[in-house]
Formats: C-alpha cells, sequence, structure tokens
C-alpha cells in the first residue's frame, strides 16, 4: 500500500462531521460475543457490519479482541495504528480509525484492550471524548470481543445497549452460550439478549438450537431470549477468510451472505426501532463505571 492510500484510508469519511445519524437518534452499540471461541463471532461482526453500511447505517466496527488483530486481517487492512497510540497520546481516535470497504470505519483494539482496563482518568477522558466526537456522526458501534467472560469481555458486554450472542449447534458451544446468558441474567446486565446461530445446515437446525435455549432461559434465568436468525455453514466463508476478503463482498451470492443480509434486514428493523438509547455517552460512562 502506497503512503497516500494509506492516509486516505486512514482519515477516511472521519472528518466529515455534523451530519445528523439516521432517524435523528443517538448512537447505538452492539456488543457481538460468545460462550466457546471460534465460533464465528469476527466473521459475522466483519460481515454485518458491511451490509449495514451497505445498507446506508454508518457504523464503526471496534475490535474488541484481547488477542489478535482479527477483524483488520479478515478484510485485508493493514492500519498502522491501535487503541494504544491513541491512549499514548500519539494519536487522536479518528486517527487510528482506519476506513475498510463500503465507508465501514474500524477501530483497531490491539493491545490497547488490555491497557483499557488500567486507563488513567486522563486517558479515560480522552477515550470517552474521542467517542463521544463521534455522537451524531455514527448510527451503529459494533464491537467484536474475545469468547468468554473475563474482565475485558464483561465490560464490553456490560456497557453496550444491547448484546448479540453467537453460537455454533455443537452441544459445546449451546451450553457455553447459556452460560454467557445466565451471567448476563445474574448480574441483571441486560433484560434481553439476541442470538445468532452459525453454522447451520438448515433452518431447522437453527430453530431447534435457538428454542432450546430460549427455552432453558425462560425457565431458569430472568432474561428473555430473542432469536435474530442464523448463518449457513458455507465453505465459501473459508475461502474468504483466506483471501482477506469479507465474503458479502467477494462472494455476494453465497449462502452465508444471504443469511447476514436477512440477519441485517432484521437488526435493521428490530434494534432501530427500540427506545433511545443514551447514545455513546452511555456506553463510555457505563465502561469506566465498570473498572472502579
Ligand atoms: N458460517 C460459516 N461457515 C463455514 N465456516 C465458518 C462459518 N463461520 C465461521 N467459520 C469458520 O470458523 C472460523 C472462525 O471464525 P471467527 O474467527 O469468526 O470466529 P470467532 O468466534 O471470532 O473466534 P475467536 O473466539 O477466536 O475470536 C473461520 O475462520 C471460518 O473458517
Ligand atoms: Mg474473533
Amino acid at each position: 500500500m502506497n503512503q497516500a492510500e494509506g492516509l486516505k484510508r486512514l482519515v477516511g469519511n472521519a472528518g466529515e462531521k455534523g451530519v445528523p445519524n439516521t432517524a435523528g437518534k443517538l448512537s447505538r452499540v452492539i456488543c457481538i460475543t460468545s460462550g466457546k471461541g471460534g465460533v464465528g463471532k469476527s466473521n459475522l461482526a466483519v460481515n454485518l457490519s458491511l451490509v449495514l453500511s451497505q445498507q446506508g447505517l454508518r457504523v464503526v466496527l471496534f475490535d474488541g479482541d484481547l488477542g489478535m488483530a482479527n477483524v483488520d486481517v479478515l478484510m485485508g487492512l493493514y492500519p498502522p495504528y491501535n487503541l494504544t497510540d491513541f491512549l499514548y497520546e500519539k494519536k487522536t481516535l479518528r486517527e487510528i480509525m482506519a476506513l475498510g470497504p463500503c465507508g465501514l470505519r474500524v477501530i483497531p483494539g490491539g493491545s490497547g484492550i488490555a491497557q483499557l482496563a488500567n486507563a488513567t482518568p486522563s486517558q479515560q477522558d480522552r477515550f470517552m471524548n474521542g467517542l463521544l466526537e463521534l455522537e451524531g456522526e455514527v448510527d451503529l458501534v459494533l464491537i467484536d470481543t474475545s469468547a468468554g467472560l473475563g474482565y475485558n469481555v464483561l465490560r464490553f458486554v456490560s456497557a453496550a445497549h444491547e448484546l448479540i450472542v453467537v453460537t455454533t449447534p455443537e452441544p459445546t458451544a449451546i451450553t457455553d452460550a447459556y452460560s454467557i446468558i445466565k451471567v448476563v441474567s445474574n448480574y441483571k446486565l441486560h433484560p434481553r439478549v439476541g442470538l445468532v446461530v452459525n453454522r447451520v445446515r438448515s433452518e431447522e437446525e437453527a430453530l431447534q438450537v435457538s428454542h432450546k435455549i430460549e427455552r432453558v432461559s425462560q425457565q431458569y434465568l430472568d432474561i428473555t431470549v430473542d432469536y435474530l436468525g442464523s448463518v449457513y455453514e458455507d465453505v465459501k466463508v473459508g475461502e474468504a477468510v483466506r483471501k482477506q476478503a469479507p465474503f458479502v463482498i467477494s462472494h455476494p451470492r453465497s449462502k452465508a451472505a444471504e443469511s447476514v443480509r436477512k440477519l441485517a434486514a432484521k437488526l435493521n428493523g428490530d434494534f432501530c426501532s427500540r427506545e433511545e438509547t443514551q447514545g455513546l455517552s452511555g456506553f463510555v460512562k457505563k465502561i469506566f463505571k465498570l473498572l472502579s
């Protein structure tokens, strides 16, 4: 990548301020998580963000994974900066954002996600102000987290306005998804969670999995599970990962892409019609409240 192109990507459309966000609402923050690792969170986060961007929403994808920078790799982006550069005051939040396809903006977390946990008051202020500056120019922030309920994941899960739990039809993934939902219920983090079943071979299989989780949650937990939809098992997903080109763009007619478009339509209708959130200020306040 030459330097000019790199700069263009970095700046992206982040400089276009002041456009009121869709329907004049405050930004929504949705966190994507799972109990078991490797169930497809990052692929879902990337492809869902892209479809929602294609549909005209202004989306920021926050890579909140503690481990490797998955989201960048899946999109073939090589952002030179991440949250660490921001936290240590070398760069602004806008400067560390990378521009992906369809106007999607990406905040690469990198090791900054771990550093966020020990952020000093001045770093917290910078993060808060940086995010608040985005209010009014972003409709949706999607956060891709690591699997399991580590402290960092819990902070994103708790602070986000909505939560999507991803599972596959494997029994281990289902029981781990239930464990996450149980923690969310026990700590009263959210009254409801969305559920996506990935890697299904049929709609019946997806419904069986979702019914199982919905039923047990209803019976034993004080929480509502909303089944949002499924994504088909599709060899194109692996091919797209190897090509570092998200499948909704590289294989738009694949079954997986079709599933994600359906999911995006449902999310767009469901989530965006829900009650007003406290926007990004509510999100950042909660993130740091949990820290203390
Ligand atoms: N619908 C699908 N069909 C086929 N393969 C899939 C599908 N979804 C995910 N995969 C495969 O699973 C792998 C893991 O996906 P991904 O990295 O998105 O999972 P993850 O939940 O983010 O993992 P981690 O917990 O490590 O962050 C992908 O590289 C891909 O090969
Ligand atoms: Mg991941």
